[in-house]
């Protein structure tokens, strides 16, 4: 989640770079920072300039510099690798601080690679997997003296996902520019050349835009742009011309946050498992910080925490309990907090928030760890309270989620928390090396299988849709993992449209909620291919019979459910341990469109804080 610009020409370079990096704010930031170049002598140095918080701190120090350099580059950060801090912000230069450079994606093969650069005399002064890059792109220049060789070779060595723009003090004005996996956009204005990672920061110098593919390079001067491949071929790429205004580029082009974001599903789940599965097919979560043995011990499970989150922690008990065999209990924080739970020092307690600081959730926290319990937390935000005061944390690779109704960050928590069930049904020995490494790829598929959802199913969803807004009420239900994901679809969809919405297990409706039913009530059922299938088309068989209007959630091939349904979803085929990950997606996609249809702002329901640190 972090924002590269860059910029040579005409201008100051560092009034455009700060101009650039407060629009990529918005994203979420620790810390930022610029490289520019002076010149010194008859030469040219590369000044960097970092600071731990907002851009406004870097701009205030920026404004007491004379510096009327006309090339550099930016970068704002938030944390993946080490903490935020001075020394882990870009840019990173090389050992001679001739080279610098800002990078977003994730240096997989970072730790050898840093390993090899030490044994051969780099010294290193973060903790950053980025600064690998200062150092090979340094090594390579001194052999090529060329900035643009340099950087092609260093991207060679490099596995992983990379946006990076580098400037070397031997090339004044030139800015060299690598994407893979990570965007990149570069556009030449009337006063310069300009690169940046999304759109939104060079908008007002350009409308007509280079988004780089993977394995292309763009070498930035004053005067031009020239464009390569990985061979240092000249290509000549499509330009693409910007219509959008400042609101709709924030938004990536989309119409509001919420859609963003649950489009950006497919990469949480891809950038949360990467670096995940070690060569020798164990899982590597560390930061845990505890052994298998240690991990083996644990014979008491409790996930925490509040809302989606808490629905997050029911997909995990499933998993929990049935790869692990370990009795998990999942219970609202603010619950929690009051009860006097049994915890002892084999307990484990797994407290879940996209924040990282909700009230209630932290407060479980400080409670179970006086009362002796090992403490997890799952977040998506790098050094909150919740990862400070856990005994190990796994960060969820949502990246910052402005729609105050969480989404994908509720993918981010499931996929983070079906690798902790993953670890201890190995740790436990119920799970071997080859299941563990079959259903880690199963779980990356997953990242697939939500973009067919996007690329298929979204005629069908309206069509639900429709059937939903006019409703006073509707019913989501399921069984087992359905269950589950029926409460956050009903909560999803409550909180955005203001449509009251509940969710029971099927086989509950008849204790009670059918009484709801009557000619055109909308039942939302989760019929997912799954043990208890059966059971929910028996169930749904009752609201049929009451008239109720049915919308199934069905996997792609089954025909049979159109019997009962009004409405089918088709999700792809998956396990029915993974099935909250597809599942929730056309939920969430149904929840937004009910509230567009009501006239509600998806991104900012009434009555709701993104993050809730009052009790
Ligand atoms: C619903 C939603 C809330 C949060 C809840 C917990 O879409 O966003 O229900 O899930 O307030 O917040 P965190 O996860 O930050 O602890």
């Amino acid at each position: 989640m972090c924002g590269i610009v860059g910029y040579t020409g005409l201008d100051t370079a560092k009034d455009v770079l700060i101009t650039g990096l407060k629009r990529l704010e918005y994203r979420g930031y620790d810390s930022a920072g610029v490289a520019l170049e002076r010149a010194e002598g008859d030469g040219c140095v590369v000044d960097i300039v970092r600071r731990v918080g907002k851009v406004a701190g870097l701009e205030s120090e920026l404004a007491q510099r004379d510096d009327a350099s006309t090339c550099g580059i930016g970068h704002t950060r938030w944390a993946t690798h080490g903490v935020p801090s001075v020394a882990n912000a870009h840019p990173h230069a090389s050992c001679d601080g001739r080279i610098a450079v800002v990078h977003n994606g994730i240096i997989e093969n970072f730790a050898e690679l840093r390993a090899d650069l030490e044994a051969r005399g780099h010294v290193f002064s973060s903790q950053t997997d980025t600064e690998v890059f200062a150092h090979l792109i340094e090594e390579a220049y001194a052999t090529t003296h060329d900035l643009a060789a340099a950087v092609r070779a260093a991207c060679v060595h490099v596995v992983g996902a990379y946006g990076l723009a580098a400037v070397c003090a031997d090339e004044p004005g030139v800015i060299m520019v690598a994407r893979k996996d990570s965007p990149i956009v570069v556009g030449r204005g009337e006063r310069g050349s300009y690169v940046a990672s999304d759109v939104i920061a060079l908008i007002d110098a350009t409308r007509d835009v280079v988004v780089l593919e993977d394995g292309q390079f763009a070498r930035l001067a004053p005067e031009g742009i020239e464009y390569t491949d990985a061979e240092g071929r000249r290509i000549e790429p499509a330009v693409t011309h910007i219509d959008w205004d400042i609101d709709m580029a924030e938004k990536g082009g989309y119409p509001d946050f919420m859609l963003k974001e649950i489009y950006e599903q497919p990469r949480v789940v891809r950038d949360t498992l990467v670096g995940r599965l070690a060569p020798n097919g164990e899982l590597d979560i560390d930061e845990l910080g505890l052994s298998f043995e240690e991990l083996n011990v644990i014979d008491r499970i409790y996930v925490i925490a509040c809302g989606t989150s808490y629905h997050a922690g029911l997909i995990a008990k499933n998993l929990i309990e049935s790869w692990a065999r370990i009795p998990c209990e999942v219970e609202a924080a603010s619950e929690f907090r009051y009860r006097d739970p049994i915890i002892t020092p084999s307990t484990l307690v797994v407290a879940v928030s996209q924040s990282g600081e909700t009230a209630d959730t932290l407060a479980a926290i400080r409670d179970a760890r006086i009362k002796g319990a090992k403490v997890f937390g799952i977040t998506n935000v790098i050094g909150s309270p919740v990862a400070r005061e856990s005994d190990g944390v796994i960060y969820t690779k949502a990246n910052k989620e402005i729609a105050v109704a969480s989404t994908k960050s509720f993918i981010g928590q499931i996929v983070s928390l079906t690798l902790l069930a993953l670890l201890l049904g190995q740790a436990k020995g119920r799970l071997t090396t080859g299941q563990v490494r079959m259903l880690f790829h199963e779980l990356g598929d997953t990242s697939a299988q939500i973009q067919r959802i996007f690329d298929t199913q979204l005629d069908a969803i309206h069509e639900a849709a429709c059937a939903c807004q006019g409703a006073q009420s509707a019913l989501f239900v399921g069984r087992g993992m359905g269950a589950a994901i029926s409460y956050e679809g009903a909560l999803k969809l409550k909180e955005v449209s203001y449509l009251h919405a509940e969710a029971y297990a099927a086989g509950e409706m008849k204790h009670g909620p059918i009484a709801l039913i009557e000619p055109g009530f909308p039942v939302i059922a989760v019929t997912t291919k799954s043990p208890t299938y059966d059971k929910v088309v028996s169930n749904l068989k009752e609201c049929e019979a009451r008239g109720a209007r049915i919308i199934a959630l069905a996997t792609e091939g089954d025909e049979d459910i159109k019997r009962i349904a009004d409405h089918v979803i088709y999700i792809p085929p998956v396990r029915d341990a993974f099935s909250a990950i597809t599942a929730s997606v056309p939920l969430q996609l149904l929840a937004r469109e009910v509230a567009l249809m009501r006239g509600c702002n998806v991104d900012q329901p009434r009555n709701l804080a993104k993050s809730v640190t009052v009790e």
